[in-house]
C-alpha cells in the first residue's frame, strides 16, 4: 500500500500518521505529501521525517480541474492507492473522488453529520451542548459526508476554553486517524449497503 497524506497547514495529524508508520505499527510500502500551501508547517514536518513533498499550489492553476490533475499525474509515480486528508483546506472534485473511489479517507473534528465545515471545533464549543468529538470517514462527493469508519465522543466540560476543547480533539484525532488507517491497510473494512463494517475487530 502506497499512501499520499493530504494536508494544507500544521499537520499534527500527518506527522502522527508517520511516527506510526515508522514504528512499523502501520504498514505501508510508502509515503509521500501532497501539499497546496508552500509556507505551510507540515513540509517542514515532512522534511524532520524525510518524506517526500509533492507541492501543488492552487494559484499555478486557472482552475480546479488542471489543478486536480496536476496532483493525480504526480501521484502516478508513487503508484499512490491510498490518500489520507488531514487538514487538506481545498474541496475535493466528484471527478477526483471517483477516481480514488473508496480510497480516500477524511478526519473531521466532530460527530459528523453535526458540526459539518472549516469552524467544527469553534461551532460545537460556541453551541454549549455537552459533545462533539471525531470522526474518520471515507470521502464521498460531499463535504464532510460518507461512510463512516471511526467515531468517538469527547465531553465539553464546563471549566473547558476553546484552546483546552481543541486540545482534547487533537489529542483524539492523533489517536483516531492512525487507528482507522490501520483498519482499512490489514483488510479490516469492507462495505455494506453504503456503510462501513469490520471484520475480526
Ligand atoms: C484537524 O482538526 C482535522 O480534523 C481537520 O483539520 C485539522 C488539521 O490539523 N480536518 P493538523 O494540520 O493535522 O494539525
Amino acid at each position: 500500500m502506497n499512501l499520499a497524506v493530504f494536508a494544507s497547514g500544521n499537520g499534527s495529524n500527518f506527522e502522527a500518521i508517520v511516527k506510526k508508520i515508522k514504528k512499523g505499527e502501520i504498514k505501508i510500502n510508502s509515503v509521500v505529501l501532497v501539499c497546496d500551501q508552500p509556507g505551510a508547517f507540515v513540509i517542514k514536518r515532512a522534511l524532520k521525517h524525510n518524506i517526500r513533498v509533492i507541492l501543488v499550489s492552487r494559484r499555478d492553476f486557472k482552475n480546479r480541474d488542471d489543478f486536480e490533475t496536476a496532483i493525480t499525474e504526480r501521484l502516478k509515480n508513487y503508484r499512490i492507492n491510498l490518500i489520507a486528508l488531514a487538514g487538506f483546506m481545498r474541496v475535493l472534485s466528484p471527478a477526483f473522488v471517483k477516481k480514488f473511489k473508496d480510497r480516500i479517507i477524511n478526519i473531521h473534528p466532530s460527530l459528523l453529520p453535526a458540526f459539518k465545515g472549516a469552524c467544527a471545533i469553534k461551532d460545537a464549543y460556541d453551541s454549549r451542548c455537552s459533545s462533539t468529538g471525531v470522526t474518520v470517514h471515507f470521502v464521498d462527493k460531499e463535504v464532510d459526508h460518507g461512510p463512516v469508519i471511526l467515531q468517538k465522543e469527547v465531553k465539553i466540560d464546563r471549566a473547558d476554553s476553546l484552546a483546552s476543547l481543541e486540545k482534547k480533539i487533537h489529542l483524539l484525532e492523533h489517536k483516531l486517524y492512525p487507528q482507522a488507517l490501520k483498519l482499512f491497510i490489514e483488510g479490516k473494512i469492507r462495505f455494506k449497503k453504503g456503510r462501513v463494517c469490520f471484520i475480526n475487530f
